[in-house]
């Protein structure tokens, strides 16, 4: 299990991965802001699948966060997260300072696609700007041939697939399964806030979907309905601060009246201070679940 080598300078890594890239290794990019758990190392593994090099990054990217949000107190845990890098066999590890990724002068930002408009992007207003911006400067100082990214992180990922395609990247945008607690709960590097009442609390959120999905298994498919005992569920655990609970086109986000095709259940809600999120694939009319919350 070797370390894997942790770079810090822009020009430095540039030079390593041309180095890759010139004795015809592949390579595979997995953007994180740290706190690492099973869920990146996921990606990572997937990456090493595929492709010869897998290059992992760390920055709590400043400009995703708003004002009142928690970017100062974001878990920061840089030894932990490179011995967990290590046991996936990451090879590099981009640790950039903020200044090396936003100079006091830089002032350029991607305008998301449409696609960053409904949901997070009503919630969190500025949030995918500042998620295309970054990922579009790892994706230049990192020329990948394959990028991954979470399912958990539905919307972020239809952006950055719809970014790509929009402005022609040459990476592959791969989107990988959420990876969940044994009792549910996706993995989120912002678990670790939840105190141990809210923890218990929260599995409502994983439960809403596993009933939604065995709702339409049953053959539901009147989408008001559905979001109703969404909520109901959330409710009934005491989760009083619903973001959204809805559904909606997997494709264009916008919101579902009624399944007669594929779909996609989201929730964004509180549990105390904590904001999370999760979704799931909805198959109807077949109604068979794509991903479902109870399996790890
Ligand atoms: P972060 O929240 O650290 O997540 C990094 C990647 O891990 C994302 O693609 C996310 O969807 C994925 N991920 C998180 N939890 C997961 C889980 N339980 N199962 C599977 N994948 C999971 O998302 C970001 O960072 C940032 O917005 C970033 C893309 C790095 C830009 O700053």
């Amino acid at each position: 299990m070797a370390s894997p080598r942790v770079i810090s300078t822009i020009s430095e890594l540039r030079a390593a991965v041309r180095e890759l890239q010139r004795t015809g290794k592949t390579v595979g990019l997995v953007p994180t802001m740290g706190a690492l758990h099973e869920g990146h190392l996921s990606l990572v593994r997937r990456a090493k699948s595929e492709c010869d090099v897998a290059v992992a990054t760390i920055f709590v990217n400043p400009t995703q966060f708003a004002p009142h949000e928690d970017f100062s107190k974001y878990p920061r845990t840089l030894e932990a997260d490179l011995q967990l890098l290590a046991t996936a066999n990451c090879d590099l590890v981009f640790v950039p300072s903020r200044d090396e990724m936003y100079p006091p002068d830089a002032s350029t930002y991607i305008a998301p696609p449409q696609v960053a408009q409904p949901l997070e992007g009503v919630c969190r207003p500025g949030h995918f700007q500042g998620v295309a911006t970054v990922v579009l400067k790892l994706f230049n100082i990192i020329p990948a041939d394959r990028a991954y990214f979470g399912q958990k992180d539905f919307q972020q990922a239809l952006v950055i697939q719809r970014m790509a395609a929009d402005l022609n990247l040459p990476v592959q945008v791969v989107v990988c399964p959420i990876i969940r607690e044994p009792d549910g709960l996706a993995m989120s590097s912002r678990n670790r806030y939840l105190s141990p009442r809210e923890r218990q609390q929260v599995l409502a959120v994983s439960r809403a979907l596993t009933s939604l999905q065995e709702a339409v298994g049953r053959g539901e498919r009147d989408a008001t309905e559905l979001k109703l005992q969404m909520q109901n569920t959330l409710r009934a655990a005491g989760i009083e601060r619903v973001d959204y609970a809805t559904i909606a086109d997997p494709m264009t986000l916008s919101d579902l009246a009624r399944l007669d095709g594929p779909a996609v259940a989201l929730i964004a809600a509180y549990v105390g201070t904590t904001r999370l999120i999760d979704n799931c694939l909805l198959t109807a009319p077949t109604g068979s679940p794509q991903d479902d919350p109870a399996q790890g």
